[in-house]
């Protein structure tokens, strides 16, 4: 079964779909349209229309011939074309095109005094567009004596003649069909239809050909409007036309004249293309087609082009999907609005540089922020910057860095925190070491950033719902705000302790930073949160010695280290004598507390991880809650494995939660 669709070239995508779906569905035969419409015709332009010299737009309507008084008249003869040339046939697929056409035109006698109409007006195809010369008066710009009958003509034309001028022509108005001729194949009389085409009164005409018949209806709009059968003539265009020919009207006068004008003119022809058939389906198909795999190429590359940003390593569920679980995850921000924000990682916003990446400036509206850019190539970046998200992201605490948001776009690991205008404590407590002068704190600050670390820690480990272990306090990775309260940053190394017992031990690296690690650590490879307290301890004496933590090995029993170095002096009563200079004068009067604060940092420091006081109790000290833990006179050598907590110890929180179980290992670092 053969079904015949007719569609437009104006054709909407989501009729191509549908014509596609019908085309897979097979017994299609798809006809294309050649069509336009003209309600009326505009000067601008010329509206795609092809004008002999004396036609031209007025009044919204084409003067075939000239149509102002004063101007000459008479002998004239004009051609009006549709600009795009239209296939009648077409020999390679044996087939003639079916059209209709549907115009109003008008013919005025011009003046009074005019003798009588003349000469006529005719709807035309033909091979040419140029107005041959000559083909005025009774040529009806349709041929000149030389072409006139002669297969040069390259013509058809459905003439609408006004007047009678030769024995062979029909009466005053008559309509015929033409073929390379002024005479016609058929005349038909139309004043005895009622039609007086010479009237001035519009006349509505359609012209239909289809299967080698060409059919003329027609009507005088002041009357009845019944679309009359004028006539009806078999014709074969294949005989006398090219393929594709060029549709349009001509007119002419004489010493009789009148205006010939076309007030509308509406054109619907079936398209049979330039080429064959299989041309055809590729002209409609392969768009389909190109446009279905293009729109599903695009759509894959996006899907992949955003999900790129977001797959972490196969040994780590997707960062999103970690994220998920946190009520107060962190926001997820798109590449480009934090590249506005650092004004596209600029130079002058850097604020820091590391071997994790690089830490800028910027601002979100006028929200100043640090965005730090994990370094793209390192896997560990990767790893810390998912355990970065994961943990610090949900948690809130005042002594935390707050993250506001991260960003994995495009391999782009970005982490967006609250910018800390004082930067980082180390900044305040080591000579440079080029020299400079760098910014003292007052005691009391200094014991207000140890105290607000402690809260941090405290909260970590036993605070919020997963224990969270830093496995690197240091005095880089603390942060001061506006007024200087602390804020513990930098979570790429930290780990939380999954509550599940499903502990498997794989060898790990050691993690965390030489000085600040505590002597397990080089034979267990674990982080616990008494790793996190020995880093603490370390912390307190960097901060009330200014001192750096020392080169440490397990060899030299940690002799090069600021706790051996403290633990000595305090061994030898004169614990106050390792207390920053720049603060000793400050702290006349205060020298309990800063003795107080020493002997925590030892404790917290001790060889032996059980007897390490528990973040809680670090915390309460220094509230003043409770009496710091006692501390040997001498450093207790290292033993391991460690002996067991002693059942009298008065830290009650040691007794209560016990020692941590083994770090559970997500991953081998
Ligand atoms: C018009 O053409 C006819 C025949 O060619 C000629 O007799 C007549 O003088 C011409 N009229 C004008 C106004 O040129
Ligand atoms: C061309 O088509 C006509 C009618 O459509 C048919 O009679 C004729 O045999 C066809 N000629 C060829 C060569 O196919
Ligand atoms: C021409 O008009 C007739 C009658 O309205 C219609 O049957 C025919 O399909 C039309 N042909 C084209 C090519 O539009
Ligand atoms: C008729 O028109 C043709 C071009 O179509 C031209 O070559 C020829 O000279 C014209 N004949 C006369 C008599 O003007
Ligand atoms: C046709 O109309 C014109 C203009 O109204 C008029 O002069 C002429 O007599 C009419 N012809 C016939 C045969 O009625
Ligand atoms: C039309 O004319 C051509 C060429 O003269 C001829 O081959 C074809 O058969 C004709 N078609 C019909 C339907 O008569």
């Amino acid at each position: 079964m053969i079904r015949r669709m007719n569609f437009c070239w104006m054709v909407k995508p989501q009729l191509l779909a549908v014509i596609f779906i019908r085309i897979l569905l097979g017994h299609v035969q798809v006809v294309e349209c050649f069509t336009f419409d003209f309600p009326l015709f505009k000067p601008e332009g010329q509206n795609g229309l092809i004008l002999s010299d004396f036609s031209r737009i007025f009044r919204d309507a084409i003067q075939v011939t000239p149509d102002a008084y004063g101007e000459d008249l008479k002998n004239r003869s004009g051609r009006a074309f549709y600009n795009k040339a239209y296939r009648v046939w077409s020999n390679k697929k044996n087939q003639t095109a079916s059209f209709n056409t549907s115009f109003i035109f008008n013919i005025s006698p011009n003046t009074p005094s005019n003798p009588g109409a003349g000469e006529g007006l005719a709807f035309i195809l033909a091979a040419d567009t140029s107005l041959p010369p000559n083909s005025y008066g009774r040529w009806l710009g349709i041929v000149n004596s030389s072409t006139n009958g002669t297969s040069d003509a390259a013509i058809l034309a459905v003439e609408f003649d006004t007047r009678n001028n030769s024995p062979d022509d029909g009466p005053n108005g008559h309509v015929g069909v033409n073929v390379n001729s002024i005479y016609s194949i058929k005349q038909v009389p139309l004043l005895p239809l009622g039609i007086n085409i010479s009237s001035g009164v519009n006349v509505s005409v359609r012209i239909q050909y289809d299967n080698d018949v060409i059919s003329v209806f027609g009507y005088m709009m002041n009357g009845s409007q019944e679309d009359l059968l004028l006539q009806s003539s078999p014709l074969n265009l294949t005989s006398h036309l090219p393929e594709k020919v060029y549709l349009g009207f001509s007119a002419s006068t004489s010493n009789f004249n009148e205006l010939n004008c076309i007030r509308s003119w509406q054109f619907d022809g079936e398209d049979i293309g330039d080429g064959n058939q299989d041309l055809l389906w590729v002209w409609i198909t392969a768009p389909t087609v190109g446009v279905i795999i293009a729109g599903a190429a695009i759509f894959l590359l996006i899907w992949r082009w955003r999900r790129r940003g977001e797959i972490t390593e196969d040994a780590y569920p997707r960062i999103e999907d970690q994220i998920k679980c946190s009520s107060m995850a962190p926001k997820k921000f798109r590449l480009r609005e934090i590249k506005r924000a650092t004004a596209n990682f600029n130079e002058h916003n850097k604020l820091g540089e590391g071997g994790f990446g690089t830490v800028y400036k910027g601002m979100l509206g006028n929200r100043e922020i640090a965005v730090k850019r994990v370094s793209k190539d390192s896997r560990q970046g990767k790893q810390e910057f998912i355990a970065e998200v994961t943990t610090i992201g949900s948690l809130h605490h005042k002594n935390l860095v707050k993250l506001i948001g991260w960003c994995y776009e495009r391999n782009e690991l970005l982490l967006v925190y609250e910018f800390m205008p004082n930067g980082s404590l180390d900044r305040y407590l080591f000579e440079r070491s080029d020299g400079s002068p760098y910014q003292n704190l007052y005691w009391e600050t200094r014991y207000n950033v140890i105290k607000g670390v402690a809260e941090a820690l405290d909260y970590l480990h036993n605070g919020c719902d997963k224990k969270v272990i830093h496995r690197d306090i240091k005095a880089s990775n603390i942060m001061l705000d506006s007024d200087f309260n602390a804020k513990l940053g930098d979570f790429g190394l930290a780990r939380t302790i999954q509550k599940r017992n499903d502990t498997h031990h794989s060898t790990q690296g050691i993690a965390g930073t030489p000085g600040y690690m505590a002597p397990e650590t080089f034979l267990t490879g674990r982080a616990t949160v008494e790793t996190d307290v020995y880093a603490f301890g370390v912390m307190i004496m960097e901060v009330v010695c200014g001192k750096r933590p020392g080169k440490v090995t397990i060899e030299n029993d940690y002799k090069n280290s600021v706790v051996y170095w403290v633990w000595e002096m305090y061994g030898n009563g004169k614990t106050l004598d390792g207390v920053d200079k720049r603060i000793k004068k400050e702290i006349e009067g205060d020298e309990e507390r800063v003795e107080r604060v020493i002997m925590l940092g030892l404790a917290c420091c001790h060889p032996n991880p059980h007897k390490r006081p528990s973040m809680k109790t670090v915390s309460q000290v220094l509230t003043g809650e409770v009496a710091p833990p006692d501390v040997p006179r001498e450093r207790p050598a290292f033993m391991w494995p460690a002996a067991p907590p002693s059942f009298n110890v008065h830290d009650s929180s040691v007794t209560s939660a016990g020692l941590t179980p083994p770090f559970t290992q997500l991953t081998g670092r």
